[in-house]
């Protein structure tokens, strides 16, 4: 090396919220994530998939151009991205923005006041993806916004965070506190808030809001790192096995031999959010700083890209480039192609992942590309270079040769021009993009993507038009790479296109896309392609084109035209393809001052310490010196002898200092993992795994990294002799009779006769449903931190719902007192019950690693681990029996069901009573059951949000909407006629119906029914679905009932001398605001000892962690009513404060006149007034149990030809006594909805045929997104009657809501009901009703089988035998649009 290179290379130097990091030496193998959150101070960059998945780890990228002196700002997911390649780059996080010390950003007093922060997992990621919308709309030459507002549109906001998850929210919110930044904002669309009121005027409102100015612009690219960069100093590649070549040829030479095991070449890295690569790599070329692979070129013969420029740079180019110089018949295909990788990944991954390496990925390992299809259909070259050959191949040979090898680099790719086509003739270039996925924005793999380009003329002597050419590409459904239906293609060129050609392409389009074998509903993917090429072709067959003008006008404003007659915006002409977000949205909710400053929608106590990231979750907390790392290792078989676990195999079992199993367990502990009412669980497998998915061992190592790839790496030797084959379902365990007890006291009771109503009956019917599972998907994963402390004793830090059943569980594991462990648990990033029992072995694993080792040990679950070891909701089978009269009125129901508990019993044994409960919200007339535990090889289930209830619910509803179909008649006069009466709610209800006041759901059913329009639109629906053939629209009312059990919970609450007041509780804070409640319970209760300034306690209040030793009797947080009791301990306690301090406040207020609140306490505390008060609230047997109500009113459109539904809107009214947070609560039901949307439409948990998760990943487990939640979710919390027994009339909110989203199945149901009758009728049977049952969830592939896979070709058999009879008959394409237009205005 020259002296000159020697001086110009250097360390690894970047910024962090402006802070300079130089880094002698460091593993190229590290993410910029694991740096962050091990090596520096900002933790608001999180961990919730690892894999590009989820937005929770997302930061803002800086980079400076010293040529042009510009800054270029990015967001990136910093879990893939790898700290070399951020060499001489700046890195904001949420810390950067802003921070509880300097200020909070506007952003952050955003997120919180518009309580779109519940756990806070997710929110710094949010808020670091909308500033990196914002800082680049800022630099946009948009006109200047109105002040207070930036230049993002309200589509920019929405679509800002589009990629990020949330699992507490349910999106409206974080929606509207983006929104609230958009200069086209119309502030009367933002939902309930902190800042304003009802009835304030835009102004007042707008000035409320904390004030964001563009100007006090946070300086991404500090200038220290501006002088490094123009000092020119490199990194030193050598020293960091990194290399950054600048031209091919350099590139040529540090390939020169690469076999592919020792290089890595990467441009971002992205694609090991898919592949998770376990190699490792001597060292890395990273391809960014290749000029030849940077440039974007256009010229008359296309656009030349070189391989590693970002999808976002394609998409912005594509878009917005002035074409008309050099291409100006191409802008539309351009705009398509953009349009379409808007949908791929997420805008944080699309930032940094280039063209070459998703085509690399494509062609190398197969992976189901976006762009290989789309490229492929617009006749894409690529240019290949192999050692210092470089050549030119169509995309078609390079992804039909075999994989590229490793010293081979792919340089660039060419999207030619489609100037072939002669402009004066009357040739019609039509190019169209099409993809079926779970999300329809994207951050979701397709199930099939197509292009297809075709040149067609109409014809003037024939009918019709004439195909010239056409380029069918199809993808992504399973095959090695992107094809093209050649046969298709041929059998179409020279055509005429009519129906009879058109059902002909189709049939050939589904033989020819064939899935290979092993690919997932391959059916469907090909029904997809016969659908999608139908809809490409069906608008240029009509009966008026062959004659008029009219025709070809209509044509063309529906597919692609010439660009000169392009007279409309592209947006507006593709509005329907480019879904918008969101609409406005109502929150009702009526304020009650009755018990000041409870019933305010104060905002979430520490919501902005959660937006900026500085609030504490466990694995927040630094690690301790010599700390461990631990890994779970889990079996993979059912039933099996475990004879050897070994991690010492390769590759790397770096740094592991232990494995632990069973033998580890001290000998006067015991292998217990957890402990609950029903029995245990051992923390490891003794020999013998009862299930897949069962703890086996513990690896601990130095990093969490190498213990990840240890565990990973483990091989565990299975035995299978002298064993049984394993109980894997429900009939298998009946077949064994293997079930669990239930014990009596628990198990729900019958109502009335069976048999007397079942001979009252007219009919009965019987029929079978199954309920799959759910995985919790808090984004943050089972986590604990165990340090041992003197004298034998540990504290651990613990994501838990319940610290005190880790607290036990730990004590009998390690054999030692109860008083010599400490468990502690501030926030928990997400719960749902998944943190209730599940969390108690990671805390024991940990305990038990730290207490054998003498050193702390911690770990944080990576997600895969979690979701296969951690349990989920109860599937069942359920077989019912159901008599009804001729009006649909139900006189009796009798239930088999079958539940699956898993291997250990957990807290199923309650799930009988939970699913009776929230099923008799129907009067069944007499109800008998036989209700079972099933013991099977299955991973142990556990409590999830609403566990039972929601299946429950579900029963119900399908029993009414089977009695509907059975009678034909409307299934909401079959709810109507069977919802309970107050008095046969007595009779379903003993112990909970309340008083007649309290039943409200009847008048909330009439009361939605006239907010939501629910008549009105029922008929609008009807109306919609008359002339709609390709979209069907189905409205469904659903009531619920739920009931809830108080629970003892303890709480002390002491005053410090200066009167500030902290506060222990029992039930922990999951994101669920119970803080905020308590604190307002506090302050509501201290104000009755009237002092000057008492309304200013409400910001004296600080509750703190919950510590196992300081304050027992904590229980569980679970079952929507720990707030409630928290907030009655709390108020047991203040009372007793109040009743102390009452003398003195009197006497000193005889002395002094009216005195301050620090005045009596500093008084209190000089007279040794016990100034701390503890209690434990135990709840009046009489009055511990009641029942909340609620009406959802959904509303959705399924579309036929791809399964995929959209929820167009949802009204929800929900009984919430007298809130004691309207803000919390409205959250809380939002939530919940949205939890519930994605069990019965969304969440496929699925596992392999030894009942081992196959969905274990963001990949292939899909929770609702800001893109398939409800387009519109009106809610209104109804303030129901006082009520003494209740905690100041409050009810509950966090589970019930959820049942709700019953409803958005049954619309999916309904609109399904008309699409089915139309297939039914197209096939000349006759269209009336037929039964059916939608599976949960329903996925677009269930829906579309229901809907009929070949509705195309039974469409155009019907068509064809129409036109031969001479029926009148249209394509109800167009009409799809404008029925939903009339329908729109
Ligand atoms: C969460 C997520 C969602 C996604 N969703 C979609 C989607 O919906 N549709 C879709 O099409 N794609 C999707 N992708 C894939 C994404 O487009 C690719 O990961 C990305 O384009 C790869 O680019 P990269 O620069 O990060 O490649 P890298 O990860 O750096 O490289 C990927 C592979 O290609 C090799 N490589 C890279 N460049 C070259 C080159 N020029 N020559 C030779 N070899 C090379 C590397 O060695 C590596 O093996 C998704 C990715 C993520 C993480
Ligand atoms: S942790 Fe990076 S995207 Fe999920
Ligand atoms: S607040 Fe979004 S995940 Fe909890």
């Amino acid at each position: 090396m020259s002296a000159e290179t020697e001086r110009r290379t250097g360390s690894l130097v970047f910024a962090v919220n402006g802070e300079r990091f130089e880094l002698p030496t460091v593993d190229p193998s590290t993410t910029l994530l694991e740096f962050l959150r091990t090596q520096t101070p900002f933790k608001s960059v999180k961990l919730g998939c690892g894999e590009g998945g989820c937005g929770a780890c997302v930061v803002l990228l800086s980079k400076y151009d010293p040529v042009h002196d510009k800054v270029e700002d990015f967001t990136i997911s910093s879990c893939l991205t790898l700290l070399c390649s951020i060499n001489r780059c700046s890195i904001t996080t949420s810390e950067g923005l802003g921070n509880s010390k300097n200020g909070f950003h506007p952003i952050h007093q955003r997120f919180s006041g518009f309580h779109a922060s519940q756990c806070g997992f997710c929110t710094p990621g949010m808020c670091v993806s909308l500033f990196g919308a914002l800082v680049n709309a800022e630099k946009t030459s948009q006109l200047e916004p109105p002040s207070g507002l930036s230049k993002l549109t309200v589509s920019e906001a929405e679509k800002a965070v589009a990629g990020n998850l949330c699992r507490c929210t349910g999106y409206r919110p974080i929606a509207d506190a983006c929104k609230s930044l958009a200069a086209d904002v119309d502030i009367e669309d933002l939902g309930f808030n902190s800042f304003w009121r009802k009835g304030e005027t835009k102004e007042v409102k707008m000035s409320r809001l904390p004030l964001y100015n563009c100007n006090d612009e946070i300086r991404t690219f500090p200038e220290f790192l501006k002088e490094e960069i123009k000092s020119g100093v490199s990194l030193d590649s050598k020293r960091y096995n990194w290399y950054t070549p600048a031209s091919v040829e350099e590139l040529q030479s540090l390939l020169k031999g690469n076999e592919g095991t020792g290089t890595k070449v990467l441009v971002s890295n992205t694609g090991m959010g898919y592949y998770k690569e376990l190699e490792r790599y001597d060292r890395y070329i990273d391809l960014k700083h290749i000029s030849e692979l940077s440039m974007l070129r256009i010229d008359q013969t296309g656009v030349e890209i070189g391989a590693a420029v970002t999808i976002s740079k394609i998409i912005k180019t594509l878009k917005h480039e002035n074409w008309h110089e050099f291409l100006p018949r191409d802008e539309i295909v351009f705009k398509r192609l953009a349009n379409h990788m808007e949908k791929i990944a997420s805008g944080f991954i699309r930032n940094t992942a280039s063209v070459g390496g998703n085509l690399v990925m494509a062609q190398r390992k197969h992976f189901p590309s976006d762009i290989a299809t789309i490229l492929l259909a617009v006749g894409s070259t690529v240019d290949i270079m192999s050692g210092h050959q470089l050549e030119r191949i169509t995309l078609e040979e390079f992804l039909e040769r075999p994989p590229l090898n490793f010293n081979s680099v792919l340089v660039s790719v060419k999207i030619p021009s489609v100037r072939k086509v002669n402009p004066e003739s009357n040739t019609i270039l039509l190019f169209d993009i099409y993809r079926a996925a779970p999300r329809p924005l994207g951050n979701a793999l397709a199930y099939l993507n197509a292009a297809f380009l075709a040149e067609v003329s109409p014809s003037e002597i024939s009918d019709g038009i004439l195909v010239n050419h056409c380029q069918l590409a199809f993808g992504a459904y399973g095959t090695k790479h992107a094809n093209k239906a050649r046969k298709v293609e041929e059998f179409l060129t020279g055509k005429f296109l009519n129906f009879e050609v058109l059902y002909e392409a189709v049939k050939l389009v589904r033989a020819t896309v064939l899935p290979e074998d092993g690919t997932a509903n391959p059916a469907y993917r090909s029904s997809l392609a016969a659908g999608f090429l139908f809809q490409f072709l069906i608008s240029l067959i009509d009966s008026g084109a062959k004659t008029t003008n009219g025709f070809l006008d209509e044509y063309k404003s529906t597919s692609l035209i010439k660009h000169s007659e392009l007279t409309q915006s592209y947006d507006q002409l593709y509005s329907d393809k480019v879904p918008t977000l969101l609409s406005s949205a109502k929150q009702v909710v009526e304020l009650s001052k009755s018990y000041y400053p409870i019933g305010e929608p104060i905002a979430k106590s520490g919501g902005a310490i959660q937006a900026s990231g500085e609030a504490v979750y466990v694995d927040d907390i630094p690690s301790p010196t010599n700390c461990l790392h631990g890994a779970f290792i889990y079996s993979k078989k059912p039933l099996a002898r475990v004879r050897s676990i070994k991690v010492n195999s390769s590759p790397h079992p770096d740094g592991v200092a232990a494995v632990l199993s069973y033998k580890d367990i001290p000998e006067l502990g015991e292998n217990i993992g957890s402990k609950h009412k029903f029995g245990t669980e051992p923390l490891f497998a003794e020999g013998l795994t009862l299930c897949a998915g069962q703890r086996l061992a513990f690896v601990v190592a130095d990093t969490q990294k190498h213990a990840d790839m240890a565990a990973n790496c483990a091989v565990v030797n299975y035995g299978l002799e002298d064993l049984e084959p394993p109980i894997l379902s429900l009939e298998e365990a009946v077949k064994r009779s293997s079930f669990f007890e239930i014990p009596p006291s628990i198990y729900p009771k019958p109502v009335g006769d069976i048999l007397k109503g079942m001979a009252e009956a007219d009919y009965k019917i019987t029929s079978e449903i199954k309920l799959g599972s759910q995985y919790y998907f808090y984004m943050e994963t089972q986590t604990a931190l165990a340090i041992p402390d003197e004298d034998n004793c540990i504290v651990v830090y613990s994501s838990a719902q319940g610290p005190e059943y880790a607290h036990s569980t730990i004590a009998r594991c390690l054999g030692i007192p109860e008083h010599n462990v400490r468990v502690l648990t501030r926030r928990v990033g997400g719960g749902f019950g998944g943190k209730i029992i599940p969390s108690i072995p990671i805390a024991t694993a940990c305990a038990l690693a730290a207490h054998k080792l003498r050193r702390p040990v911690r770990t944080y679950l990576n997600r895969k681990t979690d979701m296969i070891t951690t349990g989920g909701r109860h599937p069942m089978k359920i077989t019912y029996t159901v008599g009804f009269k001729s009006d649909g009125k139900i006189t009796a129901l009798q239930l088999e069901i079958l539940i699956d508990a898993g291997i250990f019993p957990d807290i199923s044994p309650v799930m009988p009573r939970t699913i009776l409960s929230s099923l008799q919200k129907y009067n069944w007339g007499a109800l008998s059951f036989d209700i079972k535990l099933c013991k099977t090889n299955n991973i142990t289930k556990t409590a999830m949000r609403a566990p039972g209830d929601l299946q429950g619910s579900f029963i119900a509803e399908a029993i009414i909407e089977h009695v509907a179909s059975s009678l034909s008649l409307e299934v909401d006069s079959v709810r109507n006629v069977n919802l309970q009466t107050y008095n046969s709610l007595k009779l379903f209800y003993r112990d909970s119906a309340g008083e007649h006041l309290e039943y409200t759901l009847p008048s909330m059913w009439d009361k939605l029914a006239v907010s939501s329009s629910f008549n009105q639109r029922v008929e609008m629906v009807k109306e919609y679905n008359k002339y709609n053939k390709w979209k069907k629209r189905g409205i469904s009312r659903v009531p619920i009932l739920y009931t809830v059990l108080m629970k003892p919970v303890s709480g002390r609450v002491s005053v410090l001398k200066d009167g500030s007041i902290i506060i222990e509780i029992g039930g922990i804070e999951l994101g669920q605001g119970l803080w905020t409640k308590v604190k307002q319970m506090a302050a509501f209760a201290l104000r009755s000892i009237q002092c000057n300034g008492d309304g200013e306690l409400l910001d004296r209040v600080r509750v703190i962690q919950a510590d196992t030793l300081s304050l027992i009797q904590g229980r569980i947080t679970g079952g929507s009513t720990t707030s409630e009791s928290s907030c009655a301990a709390v108020r047991l306690c203040c009372n007793i404060l109040v009743e102390r301090l009452s003398p003195l406040n009197e006497r000193l207020q005889e002395q002094m006149g009216p005195i301050k609140w620090e005045t009596l306490i500093s008084q209190a505390h000089m007279q040794s007034v016990n100034l701390s008060a503890s209690a434990l609230y135990v709840p009046d047997a009489s009055s511990s149990s009641y029942i909340n109500y609620g009406v959802a009113v959904s509303e959705v459109e399924v579309n036929l030809l791809t399964g995929e539904t959209t929820i167009l809107r949802v009204d929800i009214m929900y009984d919430g006594g007298q809130s004691l947070n309207p803000a919390v609560d409205l959250g809380q039901i939002e939530g919940a909805f949205v939890q519930g949307i994605g069990f019965f439409m969304f969440e496929e948990y699925l596992t392999n045929s030894d009942g081992l998760l196959i969905t274990d990943s963001t990949w292939t487990y899909k929770i609702p997104s800001m893109d398939t939640i409800p387009k519109q979710l009106n809610v209104e919390i109804l303030n129901s009657s006082h009520h003494e027994k209740r905690i100041l009339s409050s009810k509950a909110s966090g589970e019930p809501p959820l049942l709700l989203a019953v409803s958005v199945h049954c619309a999916a149901r309904s609109a399904i009901k008309e699409a089915r009758k139309q297939l039914l009728s197209w096939s000349g049977q006759d269209g009336s009703e037929s039964t059916f049952q939608l599976d949960v969830p329903a996925t677009m592939h269930a829906v579309k089988e229901l809907c009929g896979l070949d509705i195309v070709e039974k469409y155009l058999e019907w068509s064809l035998g129409q036109r031969k009879s001479g029926g009148a008959f249209y394509n109800g394409m167009n009409a799809d649009r404008k029925v939903k237009e009339a329908i729109i205005r």
